[in-house]
């Protein structure tokens, strides 16, 4: 894609998904619809070199629809619109926030259609985010499955949270507030397996291994092989990129056509993002449902 305006550049982060853009200026109505276009294109920008306020944070997040919280996440007490992702330097070997392949929150109705992730501080070196384009993986697979994946719908839930919690062994960093065992987050909310993305009206994959629970009308053993082999498949190394970040920089991301994994390699450093969300649309299937 060539840029649509002269003051930013880009460059495509890998052959996939991901695009680096550095602004010369700021983000005036031309920037904001460069930005967005390039977002449609890419899935994945990368912002370089700001300098933003939470409150900035927060009004850039704003200019692309209205903000959604993330559920059962403690958002700060000063911005409540906005989660500070954080593992301190002292903590080690504990899990962090974003650490498997997921979809932000797609177990809620209207999942968030992007979300905003910019960096206050960052490791030396570690602390990556990988990222996976839906839309590939789904146009590599055969015409067959493809056809059958077009009218299922699969159960999400907000597994992390609810009662059935993770496995009892891995201790969660304590920098980032989660709530668990709430019951409702076990309430299970059926999505189609493959979404059309309403500004490109491309077919994306729309499944992920935190919070799709099984396919609609099938058990959690009967729809395990299919789901596995989705999931291997959507990351393979072709359809990803990765994003290496430095203070100053933000992600914006597509939550319908992505999957994103934040990489825990970092123990005995700090890292700090803050985060904000974009409310999305009902996820509208291939096929148009009878219900
Ligand atoms: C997330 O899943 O939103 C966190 C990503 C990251 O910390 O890199």
């Amino acid at each position: 894609m060539t840029s649509p305006d002269s003051r930013i550049t880009i460059r495509p982060m890998a052959g996939s998904l991901g695009a680096d853009i550095d602004l010369a200026g700021p983000v005036d109505d031309g920037i904001f619809a460069a930005i967005r276009q390039a977002l449609d294109h890419y899935l994945v920008i990368h912002l370089h070199g700001l300098d933003l306020a939470p409150e900035e944070l927060v009004a850039l997040t704003r200019r692309f629809g209205t903000i959604s919280r993330a559920p059962y996440i403690k958002h700060m007490d000063t911005h409540p619109d906005i989660v500070a992702v954080k593992k301190a330097a002292d903590e080690r070997k504990v899990s962090t926030f974003g650490n498997a392949w997921h979809s932000d929150f797609s177990f809620l109705d209207q999942p968030p259609m992007a979300s905003l992730l910019y960096a206050r501080q960052v490791p030396s070196h570690g602390g990556d985010t990988l990222f996976a384009n839906m839309v590939e993986a789904y146009d590599a697979l055969s015409d067959g499955l493809k056809a059958v994946l077009d009218g299922l719908d699969a159960m999400h839930a907000g597994r992390p949270y609810g009662t059935g919690g993770v496995p009892g062994t891995i201790a969660v960093s304590r920098s980032i507030g989660i709530e668990r065992n709430r019951p409702e987050a076990d309430r299970e909310v059926a999505h189609p397996v493959v979404r059309v993305h309403p500004g490109t009206g491309r077919k994306a994959l729309f499944v992920n291994p935190i919070y799709t629970i099984r396919f609609a009308g099938m058990t959690v053993e009967e729809s395990r092989p299919l789901l596995d082999f989705l999931y291997a498949h959507a990351v393979r190394p072709e359809f990803t990129c990765r994003l290496r970040w430095t203070a100053g920089d933000l992600a914006i991301w597509d939550n319908r056509c992505t999957l994103h994994y934040a990489v825990n390699d970092y123990d005995g450093q700090d890292r700090l993002l803050y985060r904000t969300m974009v409310q999305g649309e009902r996820p509208v299937p291939a096929i148009p449902r009878r219900h």
